[in-house]
This record gives structure tokens, C-alpha cells and sequence, in this order.
């Protein structure tokens, strides 16, 4: 009788935490780290890289199994497979995670952070280390930020000033801001997994959308968007997560050095995105597919003052501790 009550209690405590690491039978544990960008992003180098370490170091004790390209889970499934163990690790744009905490919009406020280097000044900060542990409570533990880099207009059409963006329809991250910031261009915005632009750009579905370089030309962007202007209008970046119970479920020793080949990686993903995409904006330059409009400080201000009013209508939200802190950042 005991036995069966253990047996069923066994069976009870699995079905009711799917994500535990196992490794007490010798068996590695499996993380298996989701992402929907391309192998040569810097996300993509990040979790390759992850996994070359963690491989090198914990031999036999941790697996990584990396799945690129949206390959497992998409936008909108991989934090619900996050939270029911089907995957242990992803790097989400901080875009993505509207639903869970409102503070990480601060993120996507339009001409927030004068460039990258003031971006990577403000995740070393105090408040952005606050923000890793905003969704406790939902039981998503951020272990770290990585960026991309600045994010790009493109359009089937010319974009020189605000106006010209007026009735077109864009396609976004699942953000609240992002919608804002068209909108009050005069535009549309069609909220899409990034596994489906290319298509709803190529069908005439949405016209225009923003990007790093990085993921403008991995994607193939420039044959179904032949202008990019030059906006630097905001940042893309993303957050490193696994899932609370199943991070604190690793044994300790394996747990620290998974955490320190993490912080190694973070900063080698960050010390290297500029880069990435500066080879990826030469290569379509080179490639000469895209028109690339370069905007004038006057143009450029223009475009600012459009989507400046966005900060006003999400400053409640964000709060103004960390609206505050991520200002400070473009005084060095
Ligand atoms: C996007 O959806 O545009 C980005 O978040 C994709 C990415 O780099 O994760």
C-alpha cells in the first residue's frame, strides 16, 4: 500500500513540476535554449556560444540543445513552453514581454537612448539588474541582457520624413509602445511573430516595419523592403530567461558555473553586437538591393519630435525610477 502511495506521490510531484533538472541518476541535464533569430545574430552567436562552454566545462553534466530559426517555438509559444518545462532557456526580445511586467516598455520609448554604448551603460546599471527580477512572479528569471542594436525604418516606399509613413501599416513586436510610436506617425501596426514578416512584408499584408541590421539582412529583408532610412529611432534588445523552478532546481555547483559561463557570454554577445551589425549593414550596402536614406540632423529631429509624445502616454506604466535611470545614461 505504501509503495503505491509513494509511486503515485512520485507520479504527482513529475506532472506538477515538468521543468526539474534531473541529474541525481547520471543522467545530463537537457537545457534545451529556444530562440527565433538567425544563427548569426548576436543572439544566435550568444547561444552558440553558450553551448560551446557550457559543453567544454560541464561535460557529461549539462546537454545544451540550441534551436535557432523559431525552429521549436515561435513569438507567442516559447515563454508558455518556458512555463511548463518543454524548453529551459530563451532570449526574448524585451519587447515581448508586455504581458508580464510594464517596466521593461521603457525599452522600446522612441529616441530614449542617444546610442548603443548609452543602451549597454544602462544594463550595467543598478535598475536594470531590478528589472532581470521584475517577473518573479510569473517565475521567469533573468539571468542577463543581451543587445542586437539600434533599430531602422524600412518601407516598399521611401521614408524621408514622418508624413511619409502616414496610412502605411507596419509590423511589430507584441508592444503596446511599438503600437503607440506608428500610430502616432498616422500609421498602422499588425502585431506579428517574427517568423511570419517576410511573408506579410513579400504579400503587401504590411508595408513597412524596424530593425537592427543584424536582423534586417539575415532575414533577407532588402528583397521585400527596398528603402531603409537611417533612424536609429530605437533598440533591440533582449533578455536572457529560464524558468525559476527549474533554474533552482539545478544543484549549486552546476548552477554557479552555468550562471558564470552566462555572464561570460553576456559580455562577449555585448562587446561584439556593434560589430555584427555594422558587417551586416556593409554587406547590404554592398549588396546594393536597398535604397539607404541617410536623414540630415534636421530630418532626423523631425522624425523625433513625431514619436516623442509616446514617452508621455507610458511614463505611468514604466515608472519614473527607471524612466529616470535609463534618461541618465546619455550623460556619461
Ligand atoms: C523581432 O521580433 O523583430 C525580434 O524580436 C526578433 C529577435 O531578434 O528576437
Amino acid at each position: 500500500m505504501f509503495k503505491y502511495l509513494s509511486l503515485a506521490l512520485t507520479a504527482l510531484l513529475l506532472t506538477a513540476s515538468p521543468s526539474m533538472a534531473t541529474a541525481e541518476d547520471g543522467a545530463p541535464i537537457v537545457i534545451k535554449f529556444s530562440h527565433v533569430s538567425a544563427e548569426s545574430t548576436p543572439k544566435g552567436q550568444g547561444a552558440l556560444l553558450f553551448k560551446k562552454l557550457v559543453e567544454e566545462r560541464l561535460a557529461g553534466k549539462v546537454k545544451v540543445e540550441v534551436y535557432a530559426n523559431s525552429a521549436l517555438f515561435g513569438d507567442g509559444e516559447e515563454l508558455a513552453a518556458l512555463a511548463d518545462g518543454r524548453v529551459q532557456m530563451l532570449a526574448p526580445s524585451l519587447s515581448k514581454f508586455d504581458k508580464y511586467t510594464k517596466r521593461l516598455q521603457v525599452f522600446d520609448l522612441p529616441f530614449l537612448f542617444t546610442d548603443q554604448a548609452a543602451v549597454d551603460r544602462f544594463l550595467k546599471r543598478e535598475k536594470s539588474r531590478e528589472l532581470l527580477r521584475s517577473m518573479n512572479s510569473s517565475n521567469i528569471y533573468g539571468l542577463g541582457f543581451w543587445t542586437n542594436g539600434m533599430k531602422q525604418l524600412s518601407a516598399n516606399k521611401a521614408l524621408r520624413t514622418p508624413a511619409d509613413a502616414k496610412g502605411l501599416a507596419f509590423r511589430i513586436q507584441a508592444s503596446s509602445v511599438l503600437e503607440a510610436q506608428f500610430a502616432a506617425l498616422g500609421a498602422t501596426t499588425v502585431k506579428l511573430p517574427f517568423a511570419e514578416t517576410y511573408k506579410a512584408l513579400e504579400s503587401g499584408t504590411v508595408q513597412g516595419t524596424e530593425n537592427p541590421w543584424s536582423n534586417f539582412v539575415s532575414q533577407k529583408f532588402e528583397k521585400v523592403q527596398p528603402y531603409v532610412t537611417i533612424t536609429n529611432h530605437g533598440v533591440l534588445s533582449y533578455m536572457v530567461v529560464t524558468n525559476s523552478k527549474f533554474w533552482t532546481s539545478i544543484p549549486f555547483q552546476i548552477r554557479t558555473e552555468l550562471e558564470s559561463i552566462l555572464d561570460e557570454v553576456t559580455l562577449s554577445v555585448n562587446q561584439t553586437a556593434e560589430a555584427n551589425n555594422q558587417r551586416d549593414y556593409e554587406a547590404l550596402v554592398a549588396g546594393g538591393k536597398a535604397k539607404i536614406i541617410t536623414l540630415t540632423p534636421a530630418e532626423q529631429a523631425a522624425w523625433r519630435e513625431a514619436m516623442l509624445p509616446v514617452w508621455k502616454q507610458f511614463e505611468g506604466e514604466i515608472g519614473a525610477d527607471v524612466l529616470h535611470a535609463a534618461r541618465a545614461v546619455n550623460r556619461k
